[in-house]
């Protein structure tokens, strides 16, 4: 693992410049496939007796750099990207569970997240219980015989609820299964989970770490700490039958599930990551500590202001001293909340939406992270397919707004929400 720090991580690690012909930027290898020297060659790849690359869909030199560079920034032994966040929380999962696993979510997730567990997981005999994240001791009640994974954001997406993940981490130990933690958020930079005790961490990588809204992407971090022989998992310690009987837990150890999303999850769900998106992600990466800062100040210094106005019913950010998290976000965001600012205006539902309507900055889009600032009303589009119980436990009330602050100059962006709430 890396000695070096962050922000020297995020512009370096993978990338040994010698093997690339002396590029200074990481080059994209576009290719589907690579030449065997002969057929002993290829066999000893196809039985791991030598590691090297076979088919893009398994892994790519580009995308190589890029999960070195993610596994240095988050404290893993190893990190494996995908076509999106989607796709790495779906082949995450579906490499590690089976019909009659259970997993415990805190119920504050993002839309896609909870539907994937809530609707299409259960048809495949996956189901989960989602528990109120603000008392963490909720996840230790719903654990059951056949939970075989805790599931978290650390900073809820759009409720911005911080998550007490040392407690957590506790019961996830207790009860012998991996604590996931979805960081898209919060980025490497301000919070670190494997450092609370998270055992996998996953990203969005369309969001912060790409940073400027051109390419989607996902990565899981492996922190390499989870104990796979515990008897839970036997897919870990027993031959497999879907590599020619690997047993992954003594043949790759610490590394065990990161080669198993590879060999196994990449192979059959083949969710890979095209390496032109993988190299604009690492430009991405390489700016990521300058910027989220600078998010995080925007962000700040805009949910102070909207806490000012009379348009607004309420405001969250958990930066400010009226959060219920903000206790938490100063043990765990001490160096900034990212971007995220979500506020009330009064008049409701119908209020919410024309102010969405009406800004001329802030772009009306259904993503959050880039370097340009974007605005949603999540109960009329991402939240629009929850029943009005489960808004309320995402915390999507009909009358919030959510921004994802971007680098503008912050007077604008105030001067683009006055003309806005103008149309109310
Ligand atoms: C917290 C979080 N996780 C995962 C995702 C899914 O990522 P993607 O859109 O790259 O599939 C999102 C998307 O908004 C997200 O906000």
């Amino acid at each position: 693992m890396s000695t070096q720090k962050l922000a020297t991580n995020a512009l370096h690690a993978g990338h040994d410049t010698t093997q690339t012909g002396g590029t200074r930027a990481v080059p994209i290898y576009q290719t589907s496939s690579y030449v065997f020297r002969d057929t002993d060659h290829a066999a000893k790849l196809f039985s791991l007796g030598e590691l090297g690359f076979i088919y893009t869909r398994l892994n790519n030199p580009t995308n190589q750099i890029l999960q070195d560079r993610l596994a240095a920034v988050e404290g893993g032994v190893g990190a494996v990207v995908f076509a999106s966040g989607t796709a790495a929380i779906a082949t995450g999962l579906l490499t590690l569970l089976k019909a009659g696993d259970h997993i415990v979510a805190s119920s504050s997730l993002y839309g896609g997240t909870f539907n994937l567990l809530n609707v299409t997981l259960p048809r495949l005999g996956i189901t989960t219980t989602f528990v109120d994240a603000a008392h963490p001791e909720n996840f230790e009640k719903a654990v059951q015989d056949n939970t075989r994974a805790i599931f978290v954001e650390s900073l809820g997406n759009p409720k911005l609820d911080v998550l007490d993940l040392k407690a957590i981490a506790t019961y996830a130990n207790a009860a012998q299964v991996p604590f996931i933690v979805d960081n898209t958020v919060a980025s490497p930079v301000l919070l670190n989970p494997i450092e609370h005790g998270a055992n996998l961490v996953i990203h969005s990588l369309t969001k912060y770490i790409g940073g400027q809204g051109t390419s989607l992407g996902g990565a899981i971090i492996d922190a390499g700490t989870f104990d796979w022989t515990n008897g839970k998992f036997p897919e870990f310690t027993d031959p497999s039958a879907g590599y020619h009987g690997l047993v992954y837990s003594e043949a790759l150890g610490a590394a065990a599930f990161t080669f198993k999303l590879i060999l196994e999850g990449l192979r059959d769900f083949g969710g890979a990551l095209s390496p032109f998106n993988a190299f604009q992600i690492i430009q991405g990466l390489e700016t990521l500590p300058v910027r989220i800062k600078q998010h995080s100040a925007n962000a700040l210094e805009l949910a102070t202001w909207l806490e000012g106005r009379d348009e607004v019913a309420w405001v969250n950010y958990p930066g400010l001293k009226s959060s219920a998290y903000y206790d938490l976000a100063k043990e765990y965001l001490p160096k900034g909340q990212s971007g995220l600012v979500t506020f009330g205006i009064k008049g409701g539902f119908e209020a919410a939406q024309k102010v969405t309507d009406a800004t001329k900055i802030f772009s009306l889009l259904a993503n959050i992270g880039d370097t340009k600032s974007l605005i949603i009303h999540p109960a009329s589009t991402t939240h629009q397919q929850l029943t009005a119980e489960q808004q309320e436990a995402a915390g999507v009330p009909q009358d919030l707004i959510r921004l994802s602050v971007g680098l503008e100059d912050i007077e604008d962006l105030k001067a683009d929400l006055i003309q806005a709430f103008a149309s109310l």
